[in-house]
């Protein structure tokens, strides 16, 4: 099994012969599998290593720079290609939370607080009262042993020998303030196992899960790795996915398929790490709060219908056993809060990982997906809203869309005589990703190729001076004007060619001026505006590998200064990353999930107005 660009799992032999790397990040030890031609920057924002990229990775602000194991050659991330397997030192100044925008943001630090423990006794008294009277001097809680005393007691029996690992866990205690704090007994396990100690923390996507192993003894994170979400086959949106839920057994087949995927995914990372699921004893996981509801099996048709009310905002936490997922029986599952129906804990672990509760900075975080997610304000008052941006971005309902694969063209721009492309593994084009999409239609902005409106210019519009190169790649195609990004020119003829047709255009018009008049209206119900953005964070898969300069040509973002938007990679991972090894980041999660304000957008009235108004491009 490898990685293609977006995480996607795909067998060997289905990769088309594509060759793929290991890239290790040093020293947060995070490795990713990556397809050979992409840079060293796509490799870091895969394993969730931020990099600062103020030029915007084109190779002219120095500030990627990373040093190239074992020599410590420096090199720059964003021009460096990946050609074989690679261990790369990450040095603080590389780092995009080093820099003054967040000082608290990605990765902020937090205090090693597992809320699982171990304990090893090389003599252990034999009595399972003695031996929580110990327990309790050595961790300085309260012990409350559960229900199996009978079970440990003669698990402590017979462990006399081997010595005894305890197993303690919070469970639930550690988002609940519980007073006095109290860990429960949970196992004994023979021999000192104490090094074997691991967390995961889970990113369910609607459309990408990803999953990432942490040794809880030292806080590092040591592998990462992603799957396409299977509830897909069920739907490609959570509408369809709760619609689904309607049949018999229809929820039983989503929570089903996302279970089935975590535990691939949990051996997977135990495999690259070299240790067993059963090492699993914590697990963390955000999601939007659909993809929580169908993991959780709680019911979901009421988010399906107004007022589109959540069975539960709460966090939760579960047994392995009651979930299906092939951690440590002892282990745990701890499910963050969520904000609404339509705002999951995906948002909460991104605000936290960007350390919005605690930033006075004026702070846009946009998380763009199939679903938008948007977050704005400071500590003293957070907002945040979804909007449905649709599947254009991830290629679907585009002529020749996909998603980021082999032969997909990502980068689409000019190099003065022509217009020029990058395509996923340097191959023969096949296909347009939502990268190429954006800068694709950046570019015939600029050329005068569309309009304001969207509108493909008449022949006898374009301007006069335009490069013939540029101006065969007009054509018409079913009797609708198309423009052409690929293929061969021969004859006055194109063949095997990529292009883009109105029809690509109007669908991306629909998804940006959706994501947009969710900033807008956010912004407005803020009392601000885009002049009040002092920085913009753009989080997830996606957003790492768009051009900042395009998205802003076409309008999808807020036309502010290019330096003040920054990329922070799967923040929502980072935040549960943090939850999974900190029992205080558990809390500031829970606090930040009733603290943030949800907003309504598509339901106000001015929605249509502002949707409108952001269907048009943005005047050159
Ligand atoms: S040189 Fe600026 S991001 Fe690499």
């Amino acid at each position: 099994m490898i990685l293609s660009e977006w995480g996607w799992e795909i067998r060997e032999e289905e990769s088309f012969g594509m060759k793929h790397y290991t890239v290790q990040f040093q020293p947060d030890n995070l490795v990713t599998t990556i397809h050979a031609g992409a840079t060293l920057l796509e490799a870091a924002g895969q394993a969730g290593v931020v990099l600062a990229t103020p030029c915007g990775g084109i190779g002219r602000c120095g500030k990627c720079a990373v040093r190239l194991l074992p020599t410590e050659k420096e090199v720059l991330a964003c021009q460096y290609i990946v050609e074989h397997d690679l261990a790369v030192l990450v040095p603080d100044s590389s780092r995009f939370f080093k820099q003054k925008i967040l000082e608290h943001g990605i990765y902020r630090k937090v205090d090693r607080f597992p809320s699982v423990q171990k304990i090893f006794f090389g003599n252990p008294p034999s009595q399972i009262e003695t031996l929580c009277g110990l327990l309790a001097d050595k961790v300085s809680v309260q012990i409350v042993p559960n229900r199996q005393n009978e079970t440990l007691s003669s698990q402590l029996r017979s462990y006399q020998q081997s010595g005894v690992t305890a197993i303690l866990s919070r469970g639930d205690c550690a988002a609940q303030n519980a007073l006095p704090s109290c860990y429960h007994l949970t196992e004994f396990e023979p021999g000192d196992t104490t090094k074997k100690l691991y967390g995961a923390a889970v990113d369910i996507g609607t459309t990408t899960i990803v999953a990432r192993l942490t040794d809880l003894n030292t806080g590092q994170g040591i592998a990462t790795t992603s799957a396409g979400n299977p509830q897909s086959q069920y739907g490609a949106d959570v509408i369809s996915r709760i619609s689904h839920c309607e049949n018999d057994s229809g929820s039983e087949q989503l929570h089903s398929a996302v279970i089935g995927c975590l535990n691939d995914l949990l051996q997977s990372v135990a495999r690259q790490a070299g240790i067993e699921c059963g090492d699993i004893y914590e697990m963390t996981a955000v999601g939007n709060t659909t993809m929580n509801h169908l993991l959780l099996k709680h019911p979901v048709h009421q988010l399906g219908q107004a007022p589109y009310q959540a069975y539960s905002l709460d966090t939760a936490d579960r047994k392995p056993k009651d979930l299906g997922l092939q951690i440590n029986p002892a282990g745990n599952i701890h499910v963050l809060a969520n904000i609404a129906g339509f705002i999951g804990s995906d948002t909460v672990a991104a605000a936290l990982a960007c350390g919005m509760d605690i930033t006075d900075t004026k702070t846009l975080l946009v998380d763009i997906g199939t679903n938008g997610e948007i977050v704005f304000g400071t500590q003293s008052r957070l907002l945040a809203a979804s909007c449905a941006a649709g599947p254009a971005l991830e290629g679907a309902g585009i002529a020749f869309g996909s998603r980021a694969q082999s032969g997909a063209i990502e980068r689409v721009f000019m190099n003065g005589v022509d217009l020029d492309i990058d395509v996923i593994d340097s191959v023969q084009p096949t296909t347009l990703c939502g990268s190429g999409l954006i800068d694709a239609i950046a570019v015939m902005l600029e050329l005068g190729i569309i309009d304001s409106t969207g509108r493909f210019c008449d022949r006898c519009e374009l301007d006069p001076m335009l490069l013939d190169s540029i101006r065969r790649r007009v054509i018409t195609h079913n009797n609708e004007p198309a423009f052409v990004l690929a293929g061969n020119y021969t004859k006055n003829q194109w063949n095997e060619a990529v292009f883009l047709t109105q029809k690509d255009i109007r669908q991306m018009q629909l998804a940006k001026a959706a994501i947009r008049a969710g900033i807008e209206l956010l912004l407005q119900k803020a009392g601000a505006n885009t002049e009040s953005i002092q920085q913009l964070l753009l989080a997830g898969a996606f957003g790492n590998y768009i051009q900042k300069e395009s998205a802003v040509r076409i309008g999808l973002l807020p036309n502010i200064p290019i330096e003040k938007i920054h990329f922070v990679g799967n923040a929502a991972g980072s935040g549960a990353q943090m939850a999974l090894i900190s029992q205080d980041a558990r809390k500031m999660a829970k606090k930040l999930a009733e603290k943030i304000d949800y907003v309504e957008i598509a339901h106000q009235t001015e929605f249509q107005m502002v949707f409108s108004e952001f269907l048009l491009f943005p005047e050159n």
